[in-house]
């Protein structure tokens, strides 16, 4: 069991299936506020129990217009049949959380019915990281605490978020994520800024082209192999 009350845990005796860097022929630009918008659902006129947001600079996901930087990865992503079918940027601002969750990335049609959400799929993320921010994974005490939250957009179409209570959990790995990464967001994790600033991520949802299922952790450590350092 990991003791959450310290602050600097040697989790190198553990086994990483979550984090890995990665190498790539290109540099990111940070994406500008004014070309990112709000994931407004029904549910957040209510105040639903995860989003609650205000106003834009919360703590929460939105959808950003970076054509500079979804080109490349495009490019990139084509060498190891792969694409990219949603993007999103997560905020977290100072001294906030973005809490326990795991990505779902099976709303498209293509995409099979859901029967277990901790699926280790993989995004390609990078995280303009704020001091002392990390992301941070986490293993459910019990599988049946993961909550499912449906959100529906004015258009219609739904998308469910999972999460669930800290408290529920025991930490298993954390690291700052200030270069390019690949990330298993199929399992539970969670932001952690400490600082005064916001920490931003633009994050790239990989799916395999031959069969559109999405990648798994373990399968793009296999793909993109000496790309990739702990
Ligand atoms: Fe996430």
């Amino acid at each position: 069991m990991v003791n959450l009350n310290s602050a600097d845990h040697n989790y190198k005796s553990l086994e990483n299936i979550y984090h890995r860097y990665i190498k790539l022929p290109f540099e990111f630009v940070e994406p500008d506020w004014k070309d990112v918008r709000r994931t407004f659902s029904e549910e957040q006129k209510k105040g639903s129990e995860y989003y609650d947001i205000k106003e834009k600079g919360d703590t929460d996901v939105y959808f950003c217009h970076t054509p500079e930087n979804d080109e490349k990865v495009t490019e990139f992503l084509d060498k190891f049949n792969l694409f990219y079918d949603s993007k999103l940027v997560f905020y977290t601002k100072a001294n906030e959380e973005i809490k326990v969750h795991i990505d779902n990335n099976k709303e498209e049609i293509y995409s099979k019915k859901v029967d277990n959400f901790i699926d280790n799929h993989a995004k390609l993320n990078i995280t303009w990281e704020p001091n002392g921010g990390k992301l941070r994974w986490w293993d459910l005490k019990n599988d049946k605490d993961l909550k499912v939250d449906t959100h529906t957009t004015p258009l219609g179409k739904t998308w469910n978020v999972i999460w669930a209570n800290q408290n529920e959990c025991d930490m298993v790995y954390e690291k700052e994520i200030n270069k390019p990464s690949i990330v298993n967001t199929g399992r539970p994790h969670s932001t952690y800024n400490p600082s005064k600033e916001g920490r931003l991520t633009l994050s790239y949802n990989l799916v395999k082209k031959n069969n559109l299922e999405l990648l798994s952790f373990f399968e793009a450590l296999w793909l993109f192999g000496d790309l990739l350092s702990e």
